[in-house]
């Protein structure tokens, strides 16, 4: 049922490429981030998080790029930023916004008796709300749309939480957004806490949510925190997060739409948006989604036994609750073929939403030819998938696969050999490998490329495998966890060929760890905690 206007709106925050991105090893540059962002907008969410600025300059650049471009078209959504409770931190946050038609400053510092001992150094409740009133009070000197967050509200004193959320309020906070951190909550005691800050706050700001998905509650406590009065919920694509990750922007959005009868809210969420959403959000972290995932998941709309089969042929709603359609899952129409043009193939994408430049379309066509000689039939999932691919590798790559060839036998050791082109040596280099198996022996290969420009060993930690369209000819979509030195980054693959996706899969973990050390990536504290949380004010 699609979402009704009728119903008590809730704006949906979302924080896909600020908290989603704090999983381990994803890193998204820019060209990246954009994409999501353009992606987001069409999706009609209300806010989206674009950052962490004083991260990296990296984060900084694409937080401006998302502001500058998404958040000057015409209904563009507010940009935020994030920042600790910081004079510096607040003015980079502000600085990156400056483009943008409507933007939010989102503060936050922790306000729990652990966090305050462990992190903040001892600092006593008075210390807590006076850093946090001058950082609300410093954000409101940039724009009159503050959010402020108590870090580990749910294991905070209630007390104290109510009197700091007062003390921010007063000080100019238009949104204050109770953080379950570390998603201890439950969602009947989470709905009284709610409920009391609703009466507290008695409309002086709206009242948000945060929930993490640590037991598995993030979408109940969410909603649970709706209907006890909750204005905002925030949110990720495909839960993604820290740890468990955050509340799920799909099902919670789905829950509002399709219980509207009883929890009596609704988004403004295009929900035909949600699928291919997913994907690229998917796409672009290397973050593959589980088959039985609600809403996105490959099976959410697929019927194996007989029972459920007939009982869906006679009327769909025996057993779906949603309508496949409403959220995007339409099946994959065909739509390209080989002889299809450059013309029609840049047409197509943009039919589909993309936005690319002609360099993009240019390699994304190249891979769409070279798929053309090996499937017959070119889908909407297959172009998604070749599209994100080009995207993630991104112009900024250090190694590119110029070529790959692996052989294997029963009683032969499998061999590969690849030939990597070096882009900042302008070079190019062989190497051979033996593997216990195929991919082994290119992934070894690759390894001794391109190894003399990494920080240290490259090891394969996981290896996920996946087909995105039915058939023998589908591509394989690989997605892999790559650990460099110590640190993991997620790369992803797509060919017909499963040793070649996963070939690019490695290869495009490599060139994430490359970009993260550039000096444009440096010094990105991997959550935004960290001692000077409070120290760092004058
Ligand atoms: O989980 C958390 O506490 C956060 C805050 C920065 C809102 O992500
Ligand atoms: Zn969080």
């Amino acid at each position: 049922m699609p979402p009704s206007t009728t119903h008590r709106p809730v704006t949906v925050f979302d924080t896909t490429l600020r908290d989603g991105e704090q999983a381990p090893g994803i890193s998204l540059d820019t060209v990246g981030k954009l994409e999501i962002a353009e992606q987001l907008a069409r999706l009609r969410v209300d806010v989206i998080e674009a950052g962490f600025p004083v991260a990296s300059v990296g984060d900084f650049e694409a937080v401006k790029a998302v502001a500058d471009s998404v958040g000057t078209e015409p209904g563009a959504p507010v940009i935020a930023a994030l920042a600790r409770c910081a004079p510096d931190d607040v003015t980079r946050a502000a600085e990156s916004l400056k483009g943008a038609q409507r933007s939010r400053l989102h503060v936050f510092l922790s306000t729990s008796a652990i966090h305050r001992t462990a992190i903040l150094r001892g600092a006593s409740e008075d210390d807590v709300v006076a850093t946090a009133v001058a950082a609300v009070r410093q954000a409101r000197t940039y724009t009159d749309d503050v959010e402020f967050s108590p870090q580990d509200a749910t294991r905070t004193d209630v007390d104290f939480l109510l009197r700091i959320l007062d003390e921010v309020v007063a000080a100019g906070a238009t949104t204050v957004n109770v953080a379950d951190t570390v998603g201890y909550a439950v969602p009947y005691d989470f709905g009284r806490l709610i409920a009391r800050i609703v009466e507290r706050v008695a409309g002086g700001a709206s009242v948000s949510v945060h929930c993490h998905n640590d037991l598995g509650l993030a979408v109940a406590n969410s909603l649970e925190a709706v209907r006890n009065g909750a204005e905002q919920v925030e949110v990720a694509v495909n839960g993604l997060g820290e740890r468990a990750g955050n509340c799920s922007l799909e099902e919670v959005v789905m829950a509002l739409a399709t219980r509207a009868d009883l929890l009596g809210a609704s988004t403004g969420v295009h929900t035909p948006e949600i699928a291919r959403t997913s994907k690229l959000v998917a796409a672009l972290t290397g973050y593959p989604v589980q088959f039985n995932k609600a809403v996105v998941g490959r099976n959410a709309f697929a019927h194996e036994s007989g029972i459920h089969q007939h009982g869906v042929l006679a009327d769909r709603l025996t057993y779906e609750i949603m309508r496949a359609e409403d959220v995007g899952v339409a099946g994959s129409q065909i739509v390209l073929g080989k002889h299809s043009g450059r013309h029609a193939f840049g047409k197509q994408l943009a039919d589909m939403g993309y936005n690319l430049d002609a360099a993009q379309i240019g390699r994304a066509f190249t891979r769409f030819k070279e798929l053309a000689d090996r499937k017959a039939e070119i889908t909407d999932a297959d172009l998604d998938a070749i599209v994100a691919d080009e995207v993630s590798a991104g112009a900024a790559d250090a190694f590119e696969l110029v070529s790959l060839q692996v052989s294997a036998g029963t009683s032969s050791a499998p061999t590969a050999t690849v030939r990597v082109r070096l882009v900042d040596d302008d070079d190019v280099v062989d190497q051979a490998a033996l593997g216990d198996g195929m991919v082994d022996a290119a992934c070894g290969a690759i390894r001794r490329a391109a190894g003399p420009k990494l920080d240290g060993d490259a090891t394969l930690v996981s290896f996920n495998v996946a087909a995105v369209t039915p058939g023998i000819d589908a591509l394989g979509d690989v997605t892999v966890s790559v650990d460099v030195a110590g640190r993991r980054y997620s790369g992803r693959g797509v060919s017909t060929d499963i040793v070649e996706a996963s070939a690019r899969a490695f290869l495009n973990a490599l060139n994430k760890s490359v970009r993260l050390r550039r000096p444009d990536a440096a010094a990105a504290p991997s959550e935004p905690t960290g001692t000077d949380q409070i120290r760092s004010t004058p």
